[in-house]
C-alpha cells in the first residue's frame, strides 16, 4: 500500500524555542477565544429566548417559518462555537498518565449515538492498557475528529465501515483509523493538515490541524494513506511511557 507521510511543509514541527513562544501565543489566543465565545453564547441565548416567546404567541405560518430558520441558524452557530472551543481548548495541556486504549474506547462509546445506522465501527484494542504521558481530553478530541471525518467521507445515508486499531510495540503506541469512504485525492493529500483547508461545504478545515497539533504535542507523528478506491487511513504514533 502506498503511504503518504503528511507533508512536513504543511504539518511542520517546531523547534524547542519556537515551541515556547508558540505555546504562549496559543494559550493567550485560547483565553481570548473563550472570552469572546462566552459573550457570543450570551447573545445567542437572548435571541433564543425572544424567538421562543414569539413562537408561543403566534400561529401565523410565515412567522413560524422565519422562527424555524432562526432556530436552524442558531443550531449551526452553536456547532461552529463548539469547533472554535475545541481549537481553543487544545491550547492548554492537562498532562497525566493516560491509557490510550481507554481514551479511544470512551470516544467511540460517547460518539456512537451520532453514528448513522449504515456505518459500522470495528474497534480492535489490545488486551492490556497502553500507557502514554498525555492529555486525555485532547486524545478524545483527536479520535472524535478522525471519526467525524470518516463518517463524512462515507456519507450519511450510505453504508460503510470504520476500523480502529490500537497496538503497541515499545517505544510506540500505534493508532490506525481506516474508513471505506471516498478517499483523499492525490492533489489534496499533502494539504489536509493545513489550518482552514477544507473540501467540504460548511467545513472549517481545523479538524486535522487540531489532530496534528495534538499528535505533535505528544511527541508523535502522523501519516495518511489513501490508495485509489480504498478510502483513507490515518496512522498515528505516540511515544509510550518509558518501561
Ligand atoms: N477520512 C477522510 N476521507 C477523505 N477525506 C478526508 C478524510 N479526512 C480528512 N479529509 C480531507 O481533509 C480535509 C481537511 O479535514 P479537516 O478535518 O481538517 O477539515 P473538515 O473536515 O473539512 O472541516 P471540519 O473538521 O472543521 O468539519 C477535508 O475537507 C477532506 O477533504
Ligand atoms: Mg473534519
Amino acid at each position: 500500500m502506498k503511504k503518504r507521510t503528511v507533508s512536513p511543509k504543511n504539518c511542520e514541527s517546531l523547534d524547542d524555542s519556537r515551541h515556547d513562544v508558540h505555546a504562549k501565543k496559543m494559550k493567550s489566543l485560547g483565553h481570548f477565544t473563550q472570552g469572546i465565545v462566552h459573550d457570543i453564547r450570551n447573545s445567542l441565548h437572548v435571541v433564543v429566548s425572544a424567538s421562543t416567546l414569539i413562537e408561543r404567541r403566534t400561529d401565523d405560518p410565515s412567522i413560524l417559518r422565519h422562527i424555524a430558520s432562526i432556530e436552524k441558524t442558531i443550531e449551526r452557530t452553536n456547532g461552529l462555537i463548539d469547533r472554535i472551543l475545541a481549537f481553543a481548548n487544545n491550547s492548554e495541556d492537562h498532562l497525566g498518565i493516560v491509557d490510550v486504549s481507554n481514551a479511544i474506547d470512551e470516544s467511540i462509546l460517547l460518539t456512537r449515538p451520532m453514528f448513522p445506522s449504515g456505518i459500522t465501527v470495528e474497534w480492535h484494542r489490545p488486551q492490556g492498557p497502553v500507557y502514554i504521558l498525555g492529555d486525555h481530553g485532547q486524545l478524545y478530541q483527536l479520535i472524535l475528529n478522525l471519526l467525524k471525518n470518516a463518517i463524512e467521507a462515507i456519507g450519511r445515508g450510505n453504508k460503510g465501515s470504520i476500523l480502529v486499531t490500537l497496538s503497541s510495540s515499545y517505544p510506540w503506541a500505534e493508532i490506525r483509523m481506516k474508513d471505506s469512504g471516498s478517499g483523499i485525492a492525490p492533489d489534496v493529500i499533502d494539504r489536509v493538515c493545513e489550518p482552514a483547508f477544507t473540501t467540504k461545504k460548511g467545513g472549517s478545515g481545523f479538524g486535522l490541524a487540531n489532530v496534528f497539533g495534538v499528535v505533535e504535542k505528544h511527541g508523535g507523528s502522523m501519516q495518511v494513506a489513501s490508495p485509489t478506491g480504498e478510502g483513507a487511513e490515518f496512522i498515528i504514533l505516540l511515544p509510550l511511557l518509558p518501561e
